[in-house]
C-alpha cells in the first residue's frame, strides 16, 4: 500500500465540511473589508525566496522543497505566499494601478518541518497581503481582519502581540549593538547561528535552540533602539487597535522567522488548552516589492495556518455538525419508477435541490436505510401508482410527517421546508 508523504493530510469527504465552513466565513469578511483573492503558482523559482524570505533564515536554509525541474531550472514549492503575491504585483504591474492593492489567498503552502500537531509538511494559509499604503491604519485594518477572522467564528481564548522591529536605518545602529552582545557567546552558539552573526544577527533572535535562546534572552531589545519614524508609526497603530477596541499586548521578543519585516509585526496566539501556540502572524515589509525588481512601494499582510484555526475550533467545540446532506432522497419501486426518478432527480437539482437516488438496485428497505445514512431531510418513495396520482408522500425524516406533495410542487415544498435555507 501506497500511502500519503509524512506531514501530508487528506481531507476526506467527512472533513471538508469544516473546511468550506471556515473558507466561506473568510471570503464573506474579505468581501466586507475590500479584498480581492489572488492565486499564485504552487511553485516559483527558488530565487524568489532565498530573495524575498532571506538566505539566513530557517525557511530557506532548513525547509524549502527544492528540486531542479527536466529543464534544469531551480524551482520551489512555495513555503509561504507573501513573496509570491509580491512577484505576481510587479510582474502583472498591478503597482501601475489605484492604491492600495488588497488581496488574500487561501492555499497550500509546504515546509520540510518535523510534523506534529498543528505542524505539516503540507499545511494551508488564508493570508492577505496590502501593498501601496504606508500608514498605520493599514496595518490596523489588516490586524483588525484576522481579529474578525476568530470572533466572527466565535473563537475566544486568543491573545494579540504586536511588535516593531523597525526600518533599515534604525536595524543597522541596532545590529551593531547585538554584534557586540553576542561577541562574547559566540562559541555557545549554534553553529547556524554563528554564520547568522556575521550576515543577519537578528536572526539569532528567532533561533530555536536552547542553548541559543537562553544566550538572547539577555540581548538588548530592538523596540528600545528604533528610530523616531518607526516609534511615531508603532504609536499610531496602537491608537488605531484602541479606537476599534481590539486588545492587544506589546511583546519585545517578537522578531518573526522572515527577512522581509519592517516596523510593524504581529502574531495572533491561541491559550486554549489542546491548541496552544501561534495560528497567525504578519507585518509590515516596505522593502521587499524593492528587493523583487519593483517600485519603491510598501506593504503589510499575514497569514494564518488553517489546520491550526482548526484545531482551535475543534479545542473550543465550535464546529458545528455537517450540514451537507441532501435535502430528499428518492426511493424507487420498479423499472417504470427507475426511470422516473432519475428524470425527476435531474429536474430537482436543476432547480437547485440537493437531491439523490439509489444506484445499487436496492430493495426499498434497503434504499430507505441508505437514505437514512445519507442523513437526508425528506425521501420519497416512488412507485407506479405515484406517477399516475402525479403526486408523492414526502417524509420529514426527523418528525416523521407526511405531506402528499405534486411533483410539480416538490421543488417549491422542499426549497420552503429546508432547514438549511
Ligand atoms: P509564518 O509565521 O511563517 O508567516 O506563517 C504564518 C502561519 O502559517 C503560522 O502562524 C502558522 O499558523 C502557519 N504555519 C506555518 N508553518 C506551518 C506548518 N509547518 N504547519 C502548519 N501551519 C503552519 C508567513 O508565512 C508570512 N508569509 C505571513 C505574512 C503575510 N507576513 C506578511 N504577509
Amino acid at each position: 500500500m501506497i500511502i500519503a508523504p509524512r506531514g501530508t493530510h487528506d481531507i476526506l469527504p467527512s472533513e471538508s465540511y469544516r473546511w468550506h465552513l471556515i473558507e466561506d466565513k473568510i471570503k464573506e469578511i474579505c468581501l466586507e473589508f475590500g479584498y480581492k483573492e489572488i492565486r499564485t503558482p504552487m511553485f516559483e523559482s527558488t530565487e524568489l525566496f532565498e530573495r524575498g524570505v532571506g538566505d539566513t533564515t530557517d525557511v530557506v536554509q532548513k525547509e524549502m522543497y527544492t528540486f531542479l525541474d527536466k529543464g534544469g531550472r531551480s524551482v520551489t514549492l512555495r513555503p509561504e505566499g507573501t513573496s509570491p503575491i509580491v512577484r505576481s504585483f510587479v510582474e502583472s504591474s498591478l503597482y501601475a494601478q489605484p492604491q492600495p492593492t488588497k488581496l488574500y489567498y487561501l492555499y497550500p503552502c509546504f515546509r520540510y518541518e518535523k510534523p506534529q500537531a498543528g505542524r505539516l509538511r503540507e499545511f494551508h494559509q488564508f493570508g492577505v497581503e496590502v501593498m501601496g499604503a504606508d500608514t498605520a491604519a493599514v496595518d490596523a485594518e489588516v490586524i483588525s481582519l484576522a481579529m474578525q477572522v476568530f470572533s466572527r467564528l466565535n473563537v475566544t481564548g486568543i491573545e494579540l502581540n504586536i511588535n516593531s522591529i523597525g526600518c533599515p536605518k534604525c536595524r543597522a545602529a541596532y545590529n551593531e549593538k547585538l554584534k557586540a552582545f553576542f561577541k562574547p557567546h559566540l562559541g555557545e552558539l549554534c553553529e547556524t547561528c554563528r554564520q547568522r552573526y556575521e550576515k543577519n544577527p537578528l536572526r539569532i533572535l528567532d533561533c530555536k535552540v536552547k542553548s541559543c535562546k537562553a544566550i538572547y534572552n539577555h540581548a538588548p531589545v530592538l523596540l528600545d533602539n528604533i528610530c523616531e519614524d518607526c516609534a511615531a508609526h508603532f504609536e499610531q497603530l496602537k491608537r488605531y487597535l484602541e479606537v476599534m477596541e481590539i486588545p492587544y499586548q506589546i511583546d519585545a521578543t517578537i522578531v518573526r522567522g522572515l527577512d522581509y519585516y519592517t516596523k510593524t509585526v504581529f502574531e495572533i496566539i491561541s491559550k486554549n488548552k489542546g491548541s496552544e501556540g501561534t495560528i497567525c502572524g504578519g507585518g509590515r515589509y516596505n522593502g521587499l516589492i524593492a528587493e523583487i525588481g519593483g517600485p519603491e512601494m510598501t506593504g503589510v499582510g499575514f497569514a494564518m495556518g488553517l489546520e491550526r484555526l482548526l484545531l482551535v475550533l475543534e479545542s473550543l467545540d465550535l464546529i458545528p455538525e455537517n450540514l451537507e446532506r441532501p435535502d430528499i432522497f428518492i426511493a424507487n419501486v420498479g423499472d417504470q419508477a427507475d426511470l422516473f426518478v432519475q428524470k425527476l432527480v435531474y429536474g430537482l437539482r436543476n432547480a437547485g435541490i440537493s437531491a439523490e437516488r439509489d444506484y445499487l438496485s436496492r430493495s426499498v428497505k434497503a434504499q430507505m436505510k441508505y437514505a437514512n445514512k445519507t442523513g437526508a431531510q425528506f425521501s420519497a418513495v416512488i412507485g407506479d401508482d405515484d406517477i399516475v396520482a402525479k403526486s408523492v408522500s414526502v417524509k420529514n425524516m426527523q418528525t416523521g410527517e407526511t405531506d402528499n406533495v405534486p411533483f410539480d410542487h416538490l421543488a417549491e415544498f422542499i426549497k420552503t421546508n429546508t432547514m438549511t435555507r
